[in-house]
């Protein structure tokens, strides 16, 4: 296995207008793990998503696979294998739960992307719910269906921006084991989260971001044991 990380993001800045948000980020993901970014509302956790995603303003470095692609549009990023399931899931009402992860797949899928029968076969009930208004389905359907759909392409990394925002405790385990599910499957994932105990449990990784920058980088355990960076950075 190489050492060249998945995904690389280096001294990143990103802006909106005028509006200088990330001042220099840090951060990796190697093939195969889930990394997840902590930090409270408005450090700019969603900011790095898009910066990576190439959908706002961004300087600095960010390789994919060791190659540069500070350069690159939205759709060239998600060619790379970059998937991104946003804040708001991004569902579309009126659309059957099959329509919309039909809409995942790309014009010029590559060998990796999914089939709908391979997403139903990993997640039974989502194919319980095929011929299902997409727009009744609850909370953690929904988070399901919006992860199974940026799937369809075949990334190999998955942004994942909040995913259990706004569920129940129950659910947000199930959100986790749904992940840990995905990551099995040979897809790694940057999570972002503000449930750190779900988390915590399934990173392999840690980051926490505190106005615009890295402030931690380390594994879950060193994490709980680091008293200063919780009290600092975290609602603990
Ligand atoms: N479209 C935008 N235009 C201008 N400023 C923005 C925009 N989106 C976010 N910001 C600002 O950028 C900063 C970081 O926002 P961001 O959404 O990245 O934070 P976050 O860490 O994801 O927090 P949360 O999701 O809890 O709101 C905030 O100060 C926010 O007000
Ligand atoms: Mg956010």
């Amino acid at each position: 296995m190489s050492d060249t990380p998945l995904l690389s993001v280096r001294g990143v800045h990103a802006y909106y207008g005028l509006s200088h948000v990330l001042h220099g980020v840090d951060l990796d993901v190697h093939t195969g793990q889930i990394v997840a970014l902590l930090g409270r509302n408005g450090v700019g956790r969603s900011t790095l998503c898009k910066a990576i995603m190439a959908i706002v303003e961004r300087q600095g470095s960010i390789r994919v696979k060791g190659r540069e692609t500070i350069a690159l549009a939205p759709h060239q990023m998600a060619r790379l294998g970059l998937g991104y399931v946003p804040e708001d899931r991004a569902i579309f009402p009126g659309l059957t739960v099959e329509q919309n992860l039909i809409l995942g797949q790309h014009s010029d899928a590559g060998p990796k992307s999914w089939t709908i029968d391979q997403v139903y076969s990993h997640f039974p009930s989502l194919e319980r719910r095929r011929a299902t208004d997409a727009d009744v389905l609850s909370g953690g359907e929904k988070q399901m269906l919006a992860m199974c759909r940026a799937l369809m392409s075949g990334p190999d990394l998955i942004l994942v921006d909040e995913p259990t925002e706004g569920l129940a405790p129950l659910i947000v385990e199930q959100v986790g084991e749904l992940m840990a599910e995905i990551a099995r499957t040979g897809v790694s994932i940057l999570l972002i989260e503000q449930k750190l105990t779900m988390a915590m449990r399934i990173a392999d990784h840690v980051y926490v971001m505190g106005h615009g920058q890295t402030v931690f980088s380390g594994s879950p355990e060193q994490l709980r044991a680091d008293q200063d960076t919780c009290k600092a950075w975290l609602e603990v």
